[in-house]
Parts: C-alpha cells; structure tokens; sequence
C-alpha cells in the first residue's frame, strides 16, 4: 500500500507509506472529496529543482533523520560509540484498521526499528501520534534526540501562537509571525512547567477565534520537551514535538526500545475556538476515565489558602460544617496533616498522619466530612523529601541529584528518584495505607519544584524516566483504589498536560485565585484542555497572591466556569460574601452538566473585555460569561455577539449572574430586554447577527448570561 487515507470531522491526513521509502506527509488538513485523487497531490508537490541545490528532489519524513541528507531541522540523533549515525527508516509493513495505522520502519544498515502508531478521533480529527525505537543491533545505542514526529504545516499559516508564562501566570500566548529557520521551545524544568505549555498552534494571519483555518500541535507528557517550527530554505514548514532527552538518558541494549510521547494534533477551517473544541472532544471522549466523566463534579473546598500549615481540628470541621452548609460537595485537606509538616522545611516523604496535630488520627475528621454528605480528599507531594524528615535521614541515597555537586535550595525540599522500584514501593505502601485505612475518595497529588540535577545515585540522568515512574506509580494507585479521583497539580498549574490527564482526573489551574489573572489563566488553558478538568476556585476578598480585592461577584462568576471550588476562610470572610457564594454554587450546580459538557466557545474581544461561553450540542441553550477586566475607551461597551446558536430559534436572554446587579445607568438592555426578570425572547438570528448592546457597568465585573431555546412552535 503507497497511501493510506483517514477522513475524520473536518480532517482528511493522508500518509505516503510505500514499502522501501521513509513515511511522510501528503496532506494533513483541510477534507478532501473523495475526488481528490492522491497521485495528483504528490504530482502537484513535485520539487524544482534549483541551483546550488541536491540534484534530486530531498523528500522530509516523518522522523527527519540524518540519513535522508535534508540538511534542514533535525528529528532524530542516534549513535553506537559513534558510529552508526546516519539512519534512514524505510516503510517494512503497514497495518490499517478504521481510525488508525501502526507503520514499521527499519533501517537495516543501522539495525533500528522505528514504528509509528498513529489513530485518528473519527468525531473531531484529532490524531494522535506514537513511535517506538528498537535497538535491533548488537551494542549500546545512544538516542540523544528523538521528535515524535515532524508533520508539514502549510505555507500560508504565516502566524505561530505559542505558550509561556510563570507561577500564578499560566498559559500565556504569544503571537508572532513566521520566520526563517526555528522558533524553538524547550522546557528542561523536569515538569510541564509554568513557562512552556507543551502546545504550539499555525494560523493564518487573518485567523481569529470563530474564521480561519488552524493547526494545533501538543505533546503529551509531563517532562522535558523540545517544540519546533521550522521555515525551510526552500519555504516548507514543518512543525514537531518530542520529549528533550538529557546526556546519557536514553541508552538501548540490544532488543530495548524507547517509546516516544505522543503527539496530539488537531486541525480547523473555523478559527482557534474550533480548535479547542476538538481538542476538548478529544480529552473527554479519549483521555479521562469514562468513571470520572459519568459523575456530575463535586463542587470542592480546599483548605490551603484558609488554614495553611495551621491544622486544628476543631477549625477544620467548622470550616467543612460551613462549606457543605454553602453547597460544597467534595473537602480536601491540603499539605500540613503528616509527618512534621507544620511548616515547608519539614515532613515531606513521612506520609503517616501527624500524631501531634491529630492524636486521634484523622477518622474524626473524614466523619465529621462524609457525615455532611462531602467526599473527603487529601493532599500528597510524593515525588519530594524533606531534608528535615524520617524518610531523608533513613534513605539520603533515593535523592536525585549530581554527585559532587550541591543541590540547589527550591521550597527546602529535594526529588526522590522514584524510578527505583523500592522508593516506588515505599511511595506505594505509604499512600495505599492512607487510602485503605480511611474513607478517602480523592488525592490532589502536588510537585513543587523543579529537577535542577535530576541525576540517579549512578551517575546517570534520570529525567525521562522519573516522569515514566510517575505515571506508573500513579497508575498503581489508581488500580488498587478506582474510586479515587486524582488530580495533578504542581504549583499551580506547572503540570498540566494531557499525558498527566491520562493518568488523573483534573489539573489545579493555577495558584493564583486572582479572578482578572485567572480570566487570562483560564482563557489560555482553554486552548487545549476542557472546562470540567480545570479546577477554578474562588479565593479570598484579598487576594493572596496578589493583595487585589475583587468583589465576591467576579471572583465566584469566574470559578464558575470550570471545576468549581473554594480556597478562602469561611470563618473569616463577611456573611454577605458567603451568602452570595452559597448562591453562585447553587447557579454552577445548575449549569454544570452544561459547562463540563457543552461545546466551548471564546469570542474575539478588545482587551477590557473576556468573552467565553458554552453552547449545548443540540444548541438547546448557552451561557455566556461576560467579564469586563477593565474600563473600556468609549461611553459604552460594545455588543455581545453570541455564536454557535440556531439562527431560526428563538431564546430567552437572561442575566443569571450577578444575581443582585444592575445596570449603572437606566434605560438600559437591562430593561429593555428584562434581562434580570423573564428575560426578552430573540431569534438566534439577531442575537448573533446584531448582537446585544453590553450594559454599562463598573470594570471587574463578570456578567453569565444564560440563552435559553424556546420550544418549536407548531405551524
Ligand atoms: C502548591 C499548590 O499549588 C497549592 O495549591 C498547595 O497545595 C501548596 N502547594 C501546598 O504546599
């Protein structure tokens, strides 16, 4: 077989994959008619030649190795005692079933085997990426650099939208035009991290939220990445992503074999909204545990930002007595509840519960938790000790660092080598005892820093596989306890991807509960992860993080929009507040199958405004969140104009939050339109055509508009 074809939502990727010649591209993108005969898109592609260049056409492939002589960005990098270098991988079989392919490749100069697993989302297009490198010869063979693979963009997406950020400042995008040779992202931080969302989108310059063709690139894992896009000389584009491998790090006895991380790619005609949609498909529908998406998402409250590393048992069970009492259905007790952990420089790696701070363990505290009708969670950092801890002073060895060298100070804590099975074991055996010995239904699992020296006891580097041990530790976990949900967190949002999402159930977003930080936060994380998994609690009227003072009604109109929590005292903060926050958990409740459900949409919008929203896929209803960050230029705002609904329905337009708003002038939408009584009947078509007049109202304020259909009136 010379091609193989895949057509899937508005996707069409065909392979070229003739036995003899190395697997490449034909077309990836836009759907084709079946009358698109593939012979003439190969013949359409034919290289000019060009003087001053090879005298024959230098076909890419999908691992863009040495021995193709591209001369252009390179894919792979492998040697035995440097030797043996120049691979080539020629297509041996290839195996098609309905939604994917499996293509071996070999090089029999090199001995290597390279396979590519490669499935297609029948419903959303989006492809998922795997290759496998075996080691057929008979020495050691070094990997040093490996891309999943390198897929070509086409030359008019002249525009690259790419990720950083920091701590409290997540998912940042940068949008710039293409250039000349590579726009490279590295991230050797031994996390996700905050700076490098391991994603990259190809637009058109004239692409926006809702038009335009796109392409968006992730790659699913948890560890060191390197993401490309490189401009050829001769003008071909191609995008990869592949793990970044360390010195050393992949080394392959004869018959071993190294498994790249996947690649998750997606493709749309209609804007970067589009995009995430399929993506969102992708992660609901592929990646989580069907268990977790069954169930509605317990709104939670989480104890960090309340108490600290202050545990008292008394105040824990008045602040789980007011959550569950406002609505909170899942309470987590965050880090300070084992060992000697009363402060950040201690008791990490001593997963018992602290004797001191709860003498009678922690059952009197999951009662009093389940007898309020909430699950009970719990936090662990279990891939870090303590200097100052039992686990340290018995095991200094299990640590990851450079011999020789002085570890670098980070949060007072160091990285146990987890891929050693006794620390896996020990980690194992402490978190299974918790789990079997208590009415636990939820971890929220934390990693606080970075793997600055991530070298084993050996001498060797061990970043790749700790991220490998990670995953199957937490898989271990999963299996002995299911019920347990497991959310990823790491400093706020440092490991949020979905090759962890494979492995857990939610991703703490970020650690800053700023509402107009986490408006920027949230829209970012949008791109390529779906509402239900993003946790998005409202913090306190003084924001920790950054000392801002938010009203109650933005701070809790934005956690709406996602996994719903809480992370402020309840002991502390004004009654009006709470009664206002008893109110809003009520609304998420009512809209949450929508919101973790519905088809996700994100409005082009001038800077004092952030405009997202979720439309029900039988476009029954929407609910828009209206957040306006800052004071706009103008007298007015400008219109709202809703997408995704059916332009021949009529809807009832109503302003479900805030409950107690209005306008700051009259007359006003409000009024006109009874947006906070009955609400005004339009047709689909209006609304989306001419679109509603924003009311005026005060900067820092988010307005969830709900869109209802009406029902069909017979003829
Ligand atoms: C970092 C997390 O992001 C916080 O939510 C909290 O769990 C702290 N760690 C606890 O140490």
């Amino acid at each position: 077989m010379d091609h193989i074809r895949f057509d899937a939502g508005e996707t069409t990727l065909i392979l070229s994959c003739g036995a003899g010649s190395p697997p490449s591209v034909v077309h990836w993108g836009r759907r084709l008619t079946d009358a698109v005969d593939v012979a003439d898109l190969v013949r359409m592609g034919t290289r000019q030649g060009a003087s001053g260049s090879a005298d024959v056409a230098l076909s890419a492939s999908l691992a863009m190795e040495p021995g193709l002589g591209l001369l252009g960005p390179s894919g792979f990098s492998a040697h035995r005692a440097g030797k043996g270098w120049g691979s080539r991988f020629d297509v041996v079989k290839v195996t098609q079933s309905e939604n994917g392919a499996m293509i071996d490749c070999s090089d029999n100069r090199t001995k290597l085997r390279l396979e590519y697993r490669i499935t297609v989302d029948p419903v959303s297009g989006v492809l998922t990426i795997g290759s496998t490198l075996a080691n057929h010869g008979d020495a050691t063979l070094d990997v040093t650099e490996m891309a999943t693979a390198f897929l070509p963009i086409p030359q008019p997406m002249t525009e690259i939208i790419g990720f950083s950020g920091r701590w409290t400042d997540e998912f940042r995008r940068e949008r710039l035009s293409r250039f000349s040779g590579g726009y490279i992202r590295e991230n050797r931080r031994g996390r996700t991290s905050h700076d490098s969302f391991p994603g990259i989108i190809l637009c058109e310059a004239s692409t926006n939220e809702n038009a335009g063709e796109v392409y968006g690139l992730h790659l699913a894992w948890s560890g060191n990445h390197r993401i490309r896009v490189d401009t050829l000389s001769d003008g071909r584009v191609f995008a990869s992503l592949g793990a970044l491998l360390l010195p050393g790090e992949i080394r392959l006895a004869p018959g071993e074999s190294y498994t790249s991380p996947d690649i998750v790619a997606g493709y749309s005609a209609h804007g970067l909204a589009a995009l995430s949609r399929h993506f969102h498909h992708h992660v609901r529908t592929s990646i989580l545990r069907p268990a977790t998406r069954a169930k509605p998402r317990p709104v939670h409250y989480n104890t960090w930002e309340a108490v600290w590393f202050d545990h008292d048992l008394n105040k824990l069970k008045d602040l789980a007595s007011r959550a569950a009492a406002l609505g909170v259905e899942r309470f987590v007790l965050d880090d300070g509840w084992f060992g000697s952990r009363q402060h950040d420089r201690a008791g990490l790696g001593d997963w018992t519960v602290s004797d001191a701070v709860y003498p009678d363990g922690l059952t009197p505290l999951i009662d009093h938790v389940t007898g309020l009708s909430m699950e009970m969670g719990i936090w662990f950092e279990p891939e870090m000790v303590n200097p100052d801890s039992d686990l340290y002073r018995a095991h200094p060895d299990w640590v990851l660092r450079i011999e020789g060298v002085e570890q670098i100070p980070f949060r007072n804590q160091y990285v146990l080598d987890i891929s050693r099975p006794e620390v896996a074991d020990y980690l194992f055996g402490q978190i299974d005892a918790i789990l079997s010995d208590h009415a636990i239904s939820y971890i929220k699992w934390d990693m606080n820093r970075d793997l600055n020296h991530p070298g084993d006891a050996q001498g060797r580097p061990r970043a790749h596989e700790q991220v490998e041990a990670l995953f199957a530790l937490i898989d271990r976990i999963r299996a002995a306890h299911p019920h347990v949900e497991i959310e990823s967190c790491s400093s706020g949002g440092a490991r949020a991807d979905m090759g962890v999402l494979a492995h857990t159930d939610r991703i703490w977003t970020s650690d800053s509960n700023d509402a107009l930080d986490r408006q920027h936060i949230q829209r970012g994380a949008s791109f390529f992860l779906p509402l239900d998994v993003l946790g998005t609690h409202v913090g306190p009227s003084e924001c920790h993080q950054t000392a801002r003072k938010l009203s109650m009604a933005m701070r809790a109109g934005t956690a709406m929009m996602g996994h719903m929590g809480l992370e402020l005292n309840l002991l502390t903060e004004p009654q009006c507040d709470l009664d206002q926050l008893k109110a809003a958990i009520a609304l998420h409740k009512q809209h949450r199958a929508l919101i973790h459900n519905g088809d996700f949409q994100r409005l082009d919008t001038p800077d004092y405004l952030n405009i997202v929203g979720v439309v029900a896929a039988d476009k029954s209803e929407a609910l828009w969140s209206v957040a306006f960050m800052a004071g706009q230029a103008s007298t007015l705002p400008g219109r709202f104009y809703p997408v995704g609904l059916d332009a021949d329905r009529l809807y009832r337009i109503r302003l479900v939050w805030p409950q107690d708003w209005h306008s700051i002038s009259s007359p006003s939408v409000v009024d006109a339109l009874d947006l906070l009584g009955e609400g005004g009947v339009v047709s689909g078509e209006a609304l989306m055509t001419a679109g509603m007049q924003l009311p005026l109202t005060m900067p820092e304020t988010v307005l969830l508009i709900h869109v209802e259909g009406q029902a069909h009136q017979s003829p």
